[in-house]
């Protein structure tokens, strides 16, 4: 019992007269430590009678008690005055600043404004379009009447009826083709565009196209096109021919090798295939070009007479060629990506090198 309170005397004594921190745990430690004196008592107790073990058990555990508290206290007033001591932070203005980390824009968003550069030098203009579109837009006026097979090319996402509002006054059947479809192409700019201009015009037309379809190396359900149509008294497909082949030119600054197939389209006609040399294998046949050397880069054609009749215009009075080009093969092509899914998928590790 002497003890124990010779003990608490020695440490109250201790814990007044602590100076910071470390001498605070330097008293802790030799009294309530592991090894501490009064800890060491508590464990003894096991060893005494059962008068001794409650007598002196109970008066270590308020001694301990007490102790710990006083220690809390000190700490406290040891913290105030450390912080008040401290010496203040010296500031060194010539000291360089953090480089900020700025983004940049997605490979696509910079090939498609360098796509519309060069459309312009040639005397486009850049016209844009709705994503949400009607069914008369996307597949009737193009010549494409329901349950006509060549709709199942270009399967899509419909919208619920009801939210039908687009008018079209031009067209008697338009009015029953309400329906609302997220656009398959862009090719329904043309219409929209020649319903309120009248030719001679040369526009290109980008956004956003969506296909219900099974995604691969080069298939998305969500991906870019970019339109194009010129309509003038005498365009034949040698002028498409060549202002596809001087915009591909400009675009890949080399000799980009390119080919015209016979194709079908129903608001073209006669209607080609646009296929470019694979830039991503140069030709040897890769995963991205299905091994073939030649990647599919647009479908295109000479506009329709039925096209012309959709607008309001005369076929007889005017003819025009027309284009549908993926901007996401252009982007692939452009930076050698072997497979469009990598530029949807935010992953900054991918988008951070371009
Ligand atoms: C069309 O969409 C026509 N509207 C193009 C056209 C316009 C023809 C004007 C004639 C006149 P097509 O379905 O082939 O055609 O698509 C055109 C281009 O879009 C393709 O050559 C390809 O580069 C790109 N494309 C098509 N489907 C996908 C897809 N799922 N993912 C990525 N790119 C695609």
């Amino acid at each position: 019992m002497e003890d124990l309170k010779d003990i608490k005397n020695r440490a109250e004594k201790e814990i007044s007269s602590a100076r910071n921190n470390e001498e605070i745990r330097q008293v802790f430690q030799k009294y309530l430590g592991k090894k501490g004196e009064v800890i060491l008592i508590l464990r003894s107790l096991k060893d005494l009678p059962e008068k001794k073990k409650r007598e002196i058990g109970k008066l270590a555990n308020v001694i301990r008690r007490e102790l710990e508290e006083k220690i809390i206290i000190k700490k406290k007033a040891v913290g105030a005055t450390d912080e008040k001591n401290k010496p203040k932070k010296k500031i060194d203005f010539s000291f360089p600043g953090h480089k900020l980390i700025t983004g940049h824009l997605h490979p696509i968003t910079q090939v498609k404004r360098e796509v519309e550069d060069i459309f312009e030098r040639l005397g486009f203009s850049v016209i844009e379009g709705p994503e949400i579109e009607s069914e008369w837009y996307n597949f009737d006026a193009l010549n494409i009447p329901a349950n006509h097979p060549a709709r199942d090319m270009w399967d899509t996402f419909w919208l619920r009826p009801k939210e039908s509002k687009v008018q079209s006054p031009k067209s008697k059947i338009k009015n029953k083709n309400q329906r609302l479809l997220l656009r398959t192409h862009t090719s329904p700019v043309q219409v929209r565009y020649m319903e309120k201009h009248n030719p001679p015009l040369r526009i290109i037309v980008p956004g956003r196209t969506f296909r219900y379809e099974a995604t691969d190396a080069s298939h998305e359900i969500n991906f870019y096109q970019i339109e194009g149509l010129m309509v003038d008294k005498k365009i034949s497909a040698a002028n498409m021919k060549a202002i596809m082949e001087r915009f591909f030119e400009m675009f890949f600054r080399q000799s980009a090798k390119i080919r015209l197939r016979p194709s079908f389209f129903p608001f073209t006609e006669p209607s080609f295939e646009v296929d470019v040399r694979c830039l991503v294998c140069g030709g040897k046949g890769c995963s991205v070009c299905s091994k073939t050397g030649w990647l599919e880069m647009a479908g295109a054609g000479m506009v329709h007479p039925q096209v012309f009749k959709s607008a309001g215009l005369n076929p007889k009075d005017w003819q025009g060629f027309a284009f549908g080009m993926g901007l996401d093969r252009l982007t692939m092509m452009r930076y050698k990506i072997d497979d469009v899914r990598l530029l949807y998928k935010g992953d900054l590790r991918f988008l951070e090198q371009f």
